[in-house]
């Protein structure tokens, strides 16, 4: 089965040239000059790319499919997150394995395979969320490592259910440099932010924006120079989750400029949304449990900061953290609690098209829109080349990105299974007219064209920490 991308503009995270993309079955095979077009034979399936980008399929290093979590489980499962990521470009998920207090990794990693196995429309590979560090625990690592499961999760937050102490961060870093595994943080430190939980609660604050009141910034900034610390001292990279704030992007800034390998990720709902939306609207202040994540949506100057790191590399990665819970009997288990609002937001379907607007005002250039979206998390997740770039040999995941269509977010226009949208009416432009997830057209002009849907995406074996 052979299929060509005619007449459009490959854009990776270098380049920018014209060229038809030719793929037979799963892989990319040849990259040609259009103007010798007539020499190249003939293809099954002709995608017209005509005015439009081909570039990588999106890969979302950071979701919460089917995630148990607030007394609840996220909408999203395997099947609908993955479909909802097709549709807005993503080809690539990694999502979260947990392992649970006083069981083993195995188990969670079985658990996990358990659920997105036969559900799964498009690839995806897990990291592993560790919540205790024993000495079992670190022997397991390097099974998990064997299995492709090259990353873990440690949190400085959540105490009583993801919360690990330094002690054990630092030994999960010093086994994860023996085996060229990466830790990446939850960096926000929450012994006292369970304090300022409990004293607001106590003095009658119970509205949603209160989740951000008891957050501050500092509490992040803080997490994220102790990992760091922890990292240098145990010389291994360190990779910051869900980065939200300014003071936490200077520690970050700081280390590297030591030379420290220290990487960030940001999310679309950081540098989109504020503090303002959590604070709902007059005589509504119940509809900012909709913007419930964590760490918080901080006040609105901070997103230069953040815009500012994605263009000068301090920030390398622009994930979703994508954990959606309807508004309807999940968000509503917050009401007069903030503190018991699910925390999470849906995002798996829109971080390109809202991103592409940081490309059309000119915050960062097509080939950074690309490297933040699909390459970088590729090679930092040990999937490079064969993922997150458009070259001979690699897997046909792409996009075919029309920059000018115009398309409005909203719960009915986007098929993430969730009741609201937080960019409800918003019109972007700039969108994918086609996605391709191993060489299958599965997304055409917003329909799904798959032969299959449910079970067809693959799990992804990553290798280990290269760069
Ligand atoms: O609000 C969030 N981020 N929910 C998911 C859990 C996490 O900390 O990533
Ligand atoms: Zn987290
Ligand atoms: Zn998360």
């Amino acid at each position: 089965m052979r299929t060509v991308l005619q007449g459009g503009t490959v854009v990776t995270a270098s380049d920018t040239f014209a060229a038809d993309v030719w793929i037979e079955g799963a892989k990319i095979v040849a990259l040609t000059d259009p103007s010798v077009r007539a020499a190249q034979g003939q293809a099954d399936t002709v995608v017209d790319a005509t005015g439009k980008y081909v570039i990588p399929g999106g890969i979302d290093a950071h979701t919460h499919m089917d995630l148990p979590f607030g007394g609840t489980t996220a909408s999203d499962d395997f099947d609908t997150g993955t479909v909802a990521a097709a549709f807005g470009g993503t080809t690539t998920i990694v999502d979260f394995a947990i392992q649970s207090k006083g069981s083993s990794m195995r188990a969670g990693l079985d658990a996990w395979h358990a659920r997105a196995e036969g559900k799964a429309a498009i690839d995806y590979g897990f990291h592993m969320i560790m919540t205790e560090a024993n000495a079992s625990a670190l022997d397991e690592m390097a099974a998990m490592v064997r299995e492709g499961v090259t990353s873990f999760k440690m949190f400085m937050a959540y105490p009583g259910v993801f919360l690990v102490d330094d002690q054990q961060i630092f030994r999960a870093m010093l086994r994860a440099g023996e085996l060229g595994a990466l830790i990446t943080m939850h960096a926000e430190i929450g012994l006292p932010i369970d304090v300022l939980v409990q004293r607001a609660l106590a003095a009658g604050h119970t509205a949603p924006v209160y989740h951000a009141l008891t957050r501050p910034e500092v509490a992040e900034a803080t997490g994220t120079e102790r990992a760091i610390a922890l990292a240098e001292m145990a010389k291994v990279p360190v990779y910051m989750v869900h980065l939200s704030a300014q003071r936490a992007l200077e520690r970050v800034m700081e280390a590297r400029d030591r030379g420290l390998p220290a990487y960030a990720e940001t999310c679309p709902q950081y540098l989109f949304c504020s503090e303002d939306d959590l604070r709902g609207s007059e005589g509504d202040e119940w509809k900012g449990a909709g913007y419930v994540c964590t760490p918080p949506l901080r006040p609105k100057h901070h997103h230069d900061h953040l815009w500012r790191g994605l263009r000068n590399y301090d920030l390398q990665v622009v994930a979703t953290d994508h954990c959606p819970f309807c508004m309807k009997d999940q968000k509503e288990l917050g009401r007069g609690d903030f503190s018991k609002i699910p925390n999470g937001m849906p995002g798996v379907e829109t971080r390109l098209h809202l991103l592409y607007e940081g490309v059309r005002d000119g915050r960062i250039s097509l080939n950074r829109f690309v490297e933040i979206t699909s390459t970088a998390p590729a090679k930092i997740f040990g999937m490079y080349p064969r993922k997150g770039t458009v070259a001979v040999g690699a897997d046909a995941d792409l996009v075919v990105w029309d920059p000018e269509k115009r398309f409005t977010l909203g719960k009915d226009t986007l098929h993430m299974r969730v009741d609201y949208s937080p960019f409800e009416g918003r019109t972007v432009v700039g969108a994918p007219a086609a996605v391709l997830s191993r060489g299958e057209v599965v997304v055409k002009d917003d329909a799904w064209v798959g032969k299959h849907k449910q079970g067809r995406g693959q799990f992804v074996r990553r290798g280990t920490f290269s760069l």
